[in-house]
């Protein structure tokens, strides 16, 4: 702890502290955090230099105090929310009809897609008994966190051999209770993108609703496209996919607290609001899950977008994706396997041949946080531009780590951490 009073953990201080001690204690108190800015962490950070964080954060101070729940107050928010919404559909192959809104984060988005989708869904197929969402191994937890709270049952498919969803095991799991159907770009756990066209016409063949999952890819597969064509098409210009979630406090490098939900037309969208009359203070409408939204959110996201512009991202995304490359090639100059085609920013990789959870446990002692992708085993990684020069001290390490550790002698199943 820092110079000055000991803060009493129980209780407000009878008096108040003043700034300077408490920005002292605050410094303090982060000393013993990993060191995210040396490229530490597998994930939970998505940096892409101190210019663009001095962008975002000045841009949220200056908005720190306004919310989005008052569009009628800050006219200013309902014009950065509606141009960044802009942005995100021409971005994603959007037309006259698609519409959208921001949300605070990925689970938000995700919420709200389960929701739409199973509101249109029973407004149209009234016999549904308890609404379904269809989806792969690897989505993320998000669905079924939304499924548990909204009441619906979310119902998983194997993967293929190449770790991507498999479009005809999905097709096979549709039935008439199925609601929302899911892909993912890329898919969290190995960083492979689902072959989205085909899950898309499969779901259409049955008259289902098609979400893909772009929380991580949204702001960084559009740019990875430009730099390479061979990567699959996955956003609106698929037929048959009905909305798309894309955060941008992940690759769109703002602040936390910033997602887009984007819907192929207006009964789509129709769906993520929510309207009450019922009680003495009049209406009240959303399009988020939450009330009250960080202004400085809205802004950020804003002023980031415009600050990168396509070129920026596109930069960006060059260096990301080299970055990709480099971790992928040296891990496999130590004889570890690259999980599946990761054509993005996630990689994960192992080897049967040695003890996953022993050599995760010393890279922590060298002060790395470690992500585990479990099946099968192996490590894991959400990469940024804080991951670029450290690359080479990594694979070091690593190595490192591989010659102290024995083979293992029975596999255990891996315990992984998100
Ligand atoms: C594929 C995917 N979808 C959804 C989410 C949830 O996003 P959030 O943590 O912003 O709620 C994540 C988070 O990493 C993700 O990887």
């Amino acid at each position: 702890m820092g110079a000055g009073r000991k803060v009493d953990m129980n209780a407000l201080p009878k008096d108040g502290i003043a700034w300077p001690e408490l920005r002292a204690q605050l410094q303090d108190a982060g000393k013993g955090d990993v060191d995210w800015r040396g490229g530490r962490v597998p994930m939970f950070i998505h940096y892409a230099g101190d210019d663009v964080l001095e962008v975002a954060k000045q841009a949220y101070l200056m908005y720190f105090s306004e919310n989005g729940l008052g569009l009628r107050a800050f006219g200013s928010l309902a014009r950065f929310e509606s141009e960044v919404v802009r942005m995100a559909l021409t971005l994603m192959h959007g037309d006259d009809a698609t519409r959208g809104a921001m949300t605070t984060g990925g689970t938000e988005s995700i919420f709200l897609a389960v929701k739409a989708a199973r509101d249109l869904a029973k407004q149209r197929r009234p016999g549904i008994r308890t609404p379904q969402i269809v989806m792969a191994q690897s989505a993320h937890p998000a669905f079924d966190k939304a499924a548990h709270f909204m009441g619906l049952q979310p119902v998983r498919t194997p993967l293929r051999a190449d770790f991507t969803a498999d479009p005809d095991a999905i097709a096979a799991a549709i039935t008439e209770d199925t609601v929302i159907v899911v892909g993912s770009v890329p898919a969290f756990p190995h960083g492979v993108v689902d072959p989205i066209t085909e899950i898309a016409a499969a779901a259409s063949a049955q008259g289902v609703w098609m979400h893909v999952d772009a929380c991580v890819g949204g702001y960084i597969a559009p740019f990875a496209q430009q730099l390479d064509p061979s990567i699959p098409a996955w956003d609106f210009s698929v037929p048959g996919v009905t909305s798309i979630s894309a955060d941008l406090h992940k690759y769109g490098y703002t602040a936390k607290g910033a997602s887009t939900l984007l819907f192929r037309d207006a009964d789509a969208f129709a769906g993520m609001g929510w309207f009450f009359d019922n009680w003495p203070r009049g209406q009240y409408f959303t399009h988020t899950l939450v009330g009250t939204r960080a202004g400085g959110a809205i802004a950020a996201a804003w002023a980031v977008m415009n600050y990168l512009g396509e070129a920026g991202y596109r930069r960006i995304t060059q260096r990301v994706l080299d970055t990709r490359a480099a971790l992928q090639a040296g891990t496999a100059r130590l004889g570890l396997e690259t999980f599946g085609d990761p054509r993005l920013s996630i990689l994960a990789y192992g080897s049967p041949e040695v003890d996953t959870a022993a050599i995760g446990a010393r890279m922590t002692e060298r002060g790395w946080v470690v992500g585990h992708v479990t099946e099968p085993a192996g490590f894991h990684h959400m990469l940024n531009l804080t991951h670029e020069p450290i690359v080479g001290r990594y694979l070091d390490d690593l190595a490192t780590c591989m010659a102290e550790t024995p083979p293992p002698s029975r596999s255990a199943p891996l315990k992984a951490q998100y």
